[in-house]
C-alpha cells in the first residue's frame, strides 16, 4: 500500500433486488456451507422496487470490520458474514488508482478493514427475502470493491454462504439454484433460466400483511423441519425434482396455467412442511389464508388460472398476475376486500408494475 497517503477511502455502492421462490428452498444438507436438500427456482423483482442498497468502504484508517443494517450497527461476528468476507478476500485482486496514489496488492486486502452500510427499502426479516437481497448485495458490492474476476455464478456460490436464497438474487429474471453434488459446495450455485424480458407480461403484486419481524427465522425454521418433518424428506426426494423440470418447461413456454398451478402447489406444500414440523411453525396468518381462498375462487370462476400466489417464510402474499389487465383487476379487488389498515404506520402504495399493498392483518 502507498504509505504516503493513508487517509484514502475506497467506496462502492450497489443495489440488489429481492427474489421470490416459485419452487421453494427449505432444508439444508450442510448448515455451514449452506447446501440445500433440493433445487429451487425464483423470480427476481425489478431492481427499483424491493431492494437492498449497500455501500462498502475500505480504508487504512479503519481498525476493524463494521456493519450497519438499516442505520443500526450489527455484529459481523456471525459465521455467515465471516465466511463471505473470507471468500471474497481470498479472491480479491490487485487494485491501482494512480491519480489518487492508491495501490493495493492481493495480499493487502487481508489487512484492510471494511465498513458496510446497508439499507432495505422493505420489511426486514418479515418473509420478503431480505436475507436474499441483503447478502447478494453485500457480496456483489465487496466483489466490485476488491476487484474480483469471478463471474455471477461464482459470486452466487459465495452469496449462498451468507443466505441460501441470496445466490439467486445475483441474476435477474428467472433463476435456478442448482443444489449441486459436491460436498464442499463448489457446484451449488445459481444460473439464469430466462432474462427479465422473456416473460414481461407478468405483473407481481405484493401484499404486506404484516411487516413485523417473524418469530421463527428461515434458518431455524428449516433446521427444525429437517430434524422433524417426514414430509420434508418426501418433498425433497420425490416432489421437487419433478416440479423443477415442469417449472422450467412452463417458464420456457410462458405457460401461465402450469406456472401458476406449480407455484401455488409448491407454496402450499412448503407451508404444509412447516405444519409437519415439531413444534409446528405458522408463517401464514388468517389474512394470508383469506387471500389464498380468494385467489383460488377467482381462478376457478375464470376456468383457468389468472393469478398465482406464493408465500415465503412469513404471512406476506406475493401474487403474480398473468398480464396487466388481470393485475389491475387484482389490485382493485384486493383494495376492496383487504383495505389498508389506517391504524398501522404503513400506507398502501403502488410502484409501477410491481405494487405493494399494506393490509389490515
Ligand atoms: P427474510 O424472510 O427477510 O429473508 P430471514 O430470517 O431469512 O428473513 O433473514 C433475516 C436476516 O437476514 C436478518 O436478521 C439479517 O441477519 C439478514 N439481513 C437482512 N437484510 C440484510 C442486509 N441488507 N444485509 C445483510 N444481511 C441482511
Ligand atoms: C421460504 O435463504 O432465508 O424463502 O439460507 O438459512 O439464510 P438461510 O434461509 P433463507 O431461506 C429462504 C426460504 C424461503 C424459500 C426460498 O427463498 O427459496
Ligand atoms: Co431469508
Amino acid at each position: 500500500m502507498a504509505e504516503e497517503s493513508v487517509n484514502w477511502v475506497l467506496m462502492v455502492t450497489a443495489q440488489t433486488p429481492t427474489n421470490i421462490a416459485v419452487i421453494k428452498y427449505w432444508g439444508k444438507r450442510d448448515e455451514t456451507l449452506i447446501l440445500p436438500v433440493n433445487d429451487s427456482i425464483s423470480v427476481t423483482l425489478d431492481p427499483d422496487h424491493l431492494c437492498t442498497t449497500t455501500t462498502v468502504a475500505v480504508s487504512p484508517s479503519f481498525d476493524h470490520d463494521r456493519m450497519w443494517l438499516n442505520a443500526k450497527e450489527i455484529s459481523l461476528s456471525g459465521g455467515r458474514f465471516q465466511n463471505c468476507l473470507r471468500e471474497i478476500r481470498n479472491c480479491a485482486c490487485d487494485f491501482e488508482d494512480k491519480q489518487k496514489g492508491i495501490k493495493i496488492e492481493k495480499k493487502d486486502w487481508e489487512k484492510l478493514h471494511v465498513h458496510i452500510a446497508s439499507y432495505n427499502n422493505f420489511p426486514t426479516a418479515a418473509g420478503l427475502a431480505s436475507s436474499a437481497a441483503g447478502f447478494a448485495c453485500l457480496v456483489f458490492s465487496l466483489a466490485k470493491l476488491m476487484n474480483l474476476r469471478e463471474d455471477q455464478s461464482q459470486l452466487s456460490a459465495i452469496a449462498r454462504q451468507g443466505s441460501g436464497s441470496a445466490c439467486r438474487s445475483l441474476f435477474g429474471g428467472f433463476v435456478k439454484w442448482i443444489m449441486g453434488k459436491d460436498e464442499r459446495g463448489s457446484d451449488s450455485l445459481a444460473v439464469q433460466l430466462a432474462d427479465e424480458e422473456h416473460w414481461n407480461d407478468l405483473v407481481i403484486i405484493i401484499a404486506v400483511v404484516s411487516s413485523r419481524q417473524k418469530e421463527t427465522s428461515s434458518t431455524s425454521g428449516m433446521r427444525e423441519s429437517v430434524e422433524t418433518s417426514l414430509l420434508l424428506q418426501h418433498r425433497a426426494k420425490e416432489v421437487v425434482p419433478k416440479r423443477i423440470v415442469q417449472m422450467e418447461e412452463a417458464i420456457k413456454n410462458r405457460d401461465f396455467s402450469s406456472f401458476a398451478q406449480l407455484a401455488c402447489a409448491d407454496s402450499n406444500q412448503f407451508h404444509a412442511v412447516c405444519l409437519d414440523t415439531s413444534p409446528p411453525i405458522f408463517y401464514m396468518n388468517d389474512t394470508s389464508h383469506r387471500i389464498i381462498s380468494y385467489v383460488e375462487k377467482w381462478n376457478r370462476s375464470e376456468g383457468s388460472p389468472q393469478v398465482a400466489y406464493t408465500f415465503d417464510a412469513g404471512p406476506n402474499a406475493v401474487m403474480i398476475a398473468r398480464n396487466r389487465k388481470v393485475a389491475t383487476q387484482l389490485l382493485q379487488r384486493l383494495l376492496f376486500f383487504f383495505p389498508p389498515n389506517p391504524d398501522t404506520d404503513l400506507n398502501s402504495y403502488v410502484l409501477g408494475d410491481k405494487s405493494i399493498l399494506h393490509d389490515a392483518g
